[in-house]
């Protein structure tokens, strides 16, 4: 990617963040307590299926997490939750907005890696309706590798990308009609970057998928970094 996509990515979320950050996170469903709300029921789905893989102890990471809609409740359910953004406006106002919460932890980022945090430090990495504002496949596959790094043995991956065109046929790609990711892409970044896939692009919204895997190895499914601890593995 070059800085120019980079630029253009921070430059657009920054307005769109300053313009009305609730309105560009969750269309129509902004106002008031609905956004929590909006926000507690895709924190219910997103998760409701890796339940017998979760402990309250993991260590949680939200790439693109907005002001925290998500994290929010992330954080009601873990004991340590990071966010990271490309905009530092929707950072800060993110910081505001989970003030309360001191085991909630928000990062501005440069829209591509995951930099700030060292290899095999997360338990479980989650991405929603981000990498489908993202125009370039090579950012999306640079995050997925990221995700990989930073995960520990064990650990799981959920994202969801964009399946088909949203717009007429030869609409640019640019910072909110994102790249599409074909289940090619998803399969060949797995066996490139080893990653397990436990659920491979599947969803029932027509132009989007989910993709949940896991990094092979770790302690067997759901044993959490306490357990690790107190058998004198943990990290
Ligand atoms: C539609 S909002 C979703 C926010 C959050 N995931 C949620 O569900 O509440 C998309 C978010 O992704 C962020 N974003 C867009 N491109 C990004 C990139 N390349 N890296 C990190 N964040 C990005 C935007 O700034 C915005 O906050």
């Amino acid at each position: 990617m070059t800085d120019d996509i980079g630029e253009r990515m921070r430059r657009d979320w920054d307005a769109r963040a300053k313009e009305d950050a609730r309105h560009y996170i969750a269309t129509g469903e902004s106002d008031g307590v609905l956004f929590s709300l909006s926000g507690c029921r895709d924190a219910y789905r997103i998760l409701e299926e890796l339940h017998p893989r979760l402990r309250r102890d993991m260590r949680v990471l939200e790439i693109g997490c907005g002001i925290g809609r998500l994290v929010q409740f992330l954080a009601l359910i873990f004991d340590e939750v990071h966010g990271v953004d490309v905009s530092a406006e929707m950072v800060e106002q993110g910081r505001a907005f989970l003030a309360r919460l001191d085991n909630a932890h928000l990062h501005a980022g440069d829209g591509r890696s995951l930099a700030m945090f060292p290899d095999a430090h997360f338990d479980l990495v989650l991405s929603y309706v981000v990498f489908q504002h993202i125009p370039d496949k090579d950012v999306v596959r640079r995050y997925v590798a990221e995700a990989r790094r930073v995960l520990r043995p064990g650990g799981l991956f959920k994202y969801l990308v964009k399946t088909t065109p949203w717009a007429a046929q030869g609409e640019e790609h640019d910072t909110w009609h994102g790249v599409e990711i074909t289940r090619e892409d998803v399969e060949a970044w797995n066996e490139e970057l080893g990653f397990e896939l436990l659920n491979g692009y599947t969803g029932d919204d027509p132009t989007t998928a989910w993709v949940v895997a896991r990094v092979p190895g770790g302690e067997g499914a759901g044993e959490s970094r306490g357990e690790q601890r107190e058998q004198g593995r943990g990290r």
